[in-house]
């Protein structure tokens, strides 16, 4: 059934030539200026943006964009607080929280106990981070991924230590999809909702795509390899042009441990972080699929995509194997001008790879688009300095590999094959609205230029990777040729290199975009709004000290691709991380996810007082109810 996303889609997306012409003059502007200034070049690191400086003439200094800003906001300076702070003009309030009953026969959350296995089943997850809102017959429905949660908030003694400790951390995980509604301008869940499902550790799913069936899928519950349990730390998000929700699986690895404690460790499992011992979760003290000694496929069947129908809350959800298998961050979905459907994808480990999925079918308006991502080429990034890169597609035949399934399940071995480039932790992928270009979140990677990443690949200093023993982080941008998603070819520049010009005056502090006034570090989260301006969401360090002094809380921003120009427009609370974000369809509400607040013990958000800390899902709104993005 067709459905009406309410987030932007690309233009092509929608059957629309982009409508933008292909001029390079903002790529040639942010270049020369990255490069003109602070021992970028001096210090040997060539950005790869330095093909297209050409034109001089299209440079205008920062100082004189502030009249023709395309913001609307007066930026936020940096702070601790424990609180939400949003720019003048504006007005925020929490929608809901970990705990908070979705249905009305579920009990309340109790700070005393934190909840058991049955209230969480029946209430958000913990740490909510990638979020979508779609829209059906007027009904606005959230769907959240719950990525992981504080063992030290869930659980009173710090750990679990019962069965029905397990239950409810395995609850806590997963996905949240919960109908929201504005009453009074205040948006808040609604309870009983028909839409209202929780998707956790446990829910049936398929496995579905060219892994399918595979022997290294195969477990003693499952015997056929093609239907598993649950999801589990899934980080961004994507959706679809017809109308899914993407959850995408990352750290998998951290919930599996064996009970033999002398177990051989192959480098499949090495590659993937797979290891003996227990985490901290304890998932294998009740459910011994976790235990890799007794059930040594089972993380053969995490890693993927899940895609999941929202709207038909007895779908079953699909994970998606064509899309590969690595510690997904986000899938960000764009459609070529044929139809074709493109997955840009990051694995967020230091030293991993980009990547990008080409459906073979075509999306179709209004056809049977179910299934488009169960075929298709994968490719992983190879960049080139001096601005040029490709994408690199993982076939048999390039990668020695047997077949497309295991291609599909050894995806990193894959990718190393081919020698991708070794990247600093791809987080969030967001593509343009305005034009065919492309933003990745390249986190930090302190063993940059020291170490290989965990499959021997050398990881060196250079290209979009510029600083060794990378602190705090940049954005990666490309442009494929010819403005065609499908092009194998493209150029790439950086569009900011985080720092902190306070502190530092080598390449650590930062890209000519950057000022004491709007520094941060470690971007993660990203999103383009209607407008073609970028949100910017971190993960990084809070201490506000050191090489951090200054940069406060983490916190959101906002980048204006054509000039490069950055304004902070939101500080988070104390010790959170901001992650997720989604407009209502009217614009005038934007989503924003506040993920572990107080994770070292040092917050009480949302709630004040003495009470215990819980992420949640925020509302922001400009108080003349103007748009936002
Ligand atoms: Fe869950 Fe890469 O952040
Ligand atoms: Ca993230
Ligand atoms: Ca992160
Ligand atoms: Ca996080």
């Amino acid at each position: 059934m067709p459905r009406t996303p309410t987030d932007t889609l690309a233009p092509e997306a929608l059957g629309i030539s982009p409508d933008f012409p292909e001029t390079e003059t903002d790529f040639e502007s942010l270049a020369e200026r990255a490069l003109s200034r602070r021992g970028f070049v001096a210090g040997g690191a060539v950005f790869g943006a330095a093909a297209f400086v050409a034109s001089a003439g299209a440079l205008r200094p920062l100082s004189a964009l502030a009249n023709d800003s395309r913001f609307g906001f007066d930026p936020v300076p940096a702070n601790t607080l424990d609180t939400v702070t949003v720019p003048k003009g504006y007005r925020w309030h929490v929608v809901v929280r970990w705990g908070d009953p979705m249905w009305s026969n579920a009990a309340d959350f109790d700070p005393e106990t934190r909840g058991t296995g049955e209230s969480q089943e029946r209430a958000f997850g913990d740490n909510n981070d990638g979020m979508s809102l779609f829209m059906k017959d007027g009904r606005n429905v959230l769907a959240v991924n719950n990525e992981y949660i504080n063992r030290n908030i869930v659980y009173a003694s710090g750990k679990p230590e019962t069965a029905d400790d397990v239950r409810k951390g395995k609850a806590a995980h997963g996905v949240s999809i919960v109908e929201i509604a504005r009453r009074d301008s205040t948006w808040s869940i609604v309870k009983d909702s028909p839409y209202n499902r929780r998707i956790t550790a446990d829910t049936p799913m398929d496995i579905t795509g060219p892994a399918r069936g595979h022997d290294l899928l195969k477990t003693a519950a499952d015997p056929k390899g093609e239907r598993t349990l649950g999801t589990w730390n899934d980080c961004g998000n994507g959706r679809t042009p017809w109308g899914t929700y993407l959850a995408c699986e990352e750290n998998f690895d951290d919930y599996f441990s064996s009970s033999d404690p002398s177990l051989e460790i192959g480098p499949a499992f090495d590659r993937y972080g797979i290891g003996l011992k227990d985490r901290g979760y304890g998932w294998a003290m009740t459910d011994e699929r976790f235990d890799i000694a007794k059930h040594p496929n089972e993380p053969n069947r995490a890693g993927y995509i899940v895609e999941i129908d929202p709207l038909d809350p007895a779908s079953t959800p699909k994970k998606r194997t064509a899309l590969g298998r690595f510690k997904h961050e986000n899938a960000e979905v764009v459609l070529a001008a044929n139809g074709r459907v493109v997955v840009y994808m990051g694995d967020d480990e230091r030293g991993e790879f980009m990547y990008r999925f080409v459906s073979d079918g075509r999306y179709v308006v209004g056809g049977d688009n179910a299934d488009l991502l169960d075929s298709g080429k994968l490719f992983a990034a190879r960049f080139a300095d001096g601005g040029r890169g490709e994408w690199v597609e993982l076939t048999p035949e390039a990668t020695g590999m047997a077949s497309a399934a295991e291609i599909r399940i050894h995806t990193r071995l894959a990718a190393s094959a081919v020698k991708a480039t070794t990247m600093d932790r791809p987080e969030w992928v967001a593509a343009n609205p305005k034009k065919a270009e492309v933003y990745c979140c390249l986190t930090n990677n302190k063993n940059r230029g020291k170490k290989p990443n965990a499959g021997g690949d050398p990881t060196p200093v250079g290209g979009p990777n510029p600083r060794a023993g990378n602190l705090y982080g940049q954005i990666v941008r490309w442009r494929p040729d010819g403005g065609d998603h499908l092009a194998n070819d493209f150029a790439w520049d950086l569009y900011v290199v985080a720092g902190n010009p306070s502190v530092h005056s080598d390449a650590n502090a930062g890209s000519s975009n950057v000022t004491p006034d709007n520094m941060f570090n470690s971007p993660d989260g990203l999103a383009f709004d209607s407008n073609g301006m970028l949100w910017i969401q971190t993960d990084g360090k809070y201490t506000d000290k050191g090489g951090f002094a200054g940069q406060g809380n983490n916190q959101m921003l906002v980048g204006d691709p054509a000039t490069g120009e950055i304004r902070r427009f939101m500080v988070g609370p104390k010790e959170c991380e901001v992650t997720g974000i989604a407009w209502s369809p009217d614009r005038r509400t934007l989503f924003v996810g506040i993920q572990h607040p107080g994770e070292e013990g040092n917050s009480h958000f949302p709630d004040g007082g003495d009470s215990l800390p819980r992420s949640s899902v925020i509302a922001i709104a400009r108080e003349d109810g103007g748009r936002i993005g």
